[in-house]
């Protein structure tokens, strides 16, 4: 499938500007095994890099504009590159206007080019498709002008450039898309960003995704609010508990011991966070011993405390795992990623696999009338250059 994607967008390129490309770039989605919204909380996450990607091509064009195009989008932008950069209406173009303003901002200096590029990540999936685009870019300026930036400066870059247009996210999407390894999950230290790789070896369970196909309007305020409360959590903590610095230090005793300090929400959501930052080393542990049933368990306890006390679900993503947990061969299943539609996350006995999807996609078309998509996941590498010899 990626093949497709390189020649097509290679094509593209040369027949747009009658040049070879300098340089192409593979950037990938991400899937999320557990520690939601934990990663701008000082917990870990336990993500990685999957095979679908975005596929840009770069030459450099001798002049101070750039010019974009996005081949899916029949669009297409320039920008001046002596100018201030600023947000526009059309909303695809300011994830690449935040990574230029980032370069500009931390001093790089480079010229004018030109880039297409063309994705197979399914957009509003919460598969992090604009980390994927923010982090490749990023990695194909650097590349083509020599800038020396290291993977985890193009993952912090590339995160503010995610601020900048709006969305004030954790460093988890483009930490992983850049780091991601084949076959390997990564346990990511929000607080300190160590990371480790571990095998994501699932034996007799398949990682699948079943796609919603929604994606609720609220997304972008509501994360933006679930931080300010986890913020509030934490300093009414912090006033009672003064050795407590972070969630980290954080026991559950010490949320339980302060509920009539909080507003109903703030509590719900720091116990939440203290929750699971503990379920993630669990996990991690339990990934590592080859006990997948015990992971799998705690993929719906994470569900249900995102479902009832972060309240980052929706109906389509609580029937979605509530069906799959009625089946004997679906041991793990919770909502990925931001929430408010995208994607459940599940695992399922090999050789089930067909029963299951057809079975939950039939019942979700008969709850919702919506189709309902479904991916098998690869885990795959991080950005990287192709070369195309
Ligand atoms: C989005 C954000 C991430 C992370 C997740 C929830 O994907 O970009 O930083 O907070 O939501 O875990």
């Amino acid at each position: 499938m990626n093949d497709i994607l390189i020649k097509k967008t290679t094509a593209f390129f040369e027949e747009t500007f009658s040049s070879s490309p300098e340089k192409m770039v593979l950037s990938p989605g991400r899937i999320n095994i557990i520690g939601e919204h934990i990663d701008y909380n000082d917990g870990y996450v336990l993500p990685a890099a999957i095979d679908k990607i975005i596929c840009f091509a770069f030459e450099k064009n001798n002049s101070k504009q750039s010019k974009i195009i996005a081949i899916d989008l029949d669009d297409e932008f320039e920008i001046d590159l002596t100018k201030t950069v600023e947000l526009d209406e059309k909303v695809w173009t300011n994830y690449f206007r935040g990574v230029i303003n980032q370069l500009k901002i931390s001093g790089f200096s480079f010229e004018g080019f030109n880039c297409v590029f063309s994705s197979n990540i399914p957009v509003g999936s919460g598969l992090s498709s604009s980390a994927a685009l923010e982090c490749g870019f990023l990695y194909g300026i650097n590349s083509l002008f020599n800038l020396n930036i290291k993977p985890i400066d193009i993952a912090l870059m590339s995160q503010k450039a995610e601020h900048w247009v709006g969305i004030n996210c954790g460093i988890m999407d483009q930490f992983s898309s850049v780091m991601g390894l084949e076959n390997k999950v990564i346990k990511i230290d929000c607080k300190t960003l160590d990371f480790e790789y571990h095998d994501a070896n699932f034996n007799d369970y398949s990682l699948i995704l079943f796609d919603s196909n929604v994606k609720h309007s609220l997304f972008t305020s509501a994360y933006n609010t679930r931080r300010e409360e986890c913020d509030e959590g934490l300093s009414i903590i912090k006033k009672h508990f003064p050795e407590i610095n972070s969630f980290r230090d954080c026991s559950e005793k010490h949320v339980l011991s302060l509920e009539d300090k909080m507003s109903s929400e703030v509590f719900k959501r720091s116990h939440f966070v203290v929750k699971e930052i503990g379920r993630v080393t669990k996990a991690c542990e339990a990934l590592d011993k080859g006990e997948i049933e015990v992971l799998g368990q705690l993929m719906f306890e994470t569900h249900h405390g995102l479902s009832s006390e972060y309240e980052v679900s929706c109906a389509e993503l609580d029937f979605l795992v509530d069906t799959a947990k009625k089946e004997n061969s679906v041991i793990g299943s919770r909502l990925m990623g931001g929430g408010f539609g995208g994607c459940t996350i599940n695992l399922i006995q090999k050789g089930q696999e067909d029963i299951i999807k057809a079975k939950v996609s039939k019942l979700y078309f008969e709850t919702f009338n919506i189709e309902l998509k479904i991916y098998d996941v690869k885990i795959g590498n991080g950005t990287s250059l192709y070369n195309r010899n």
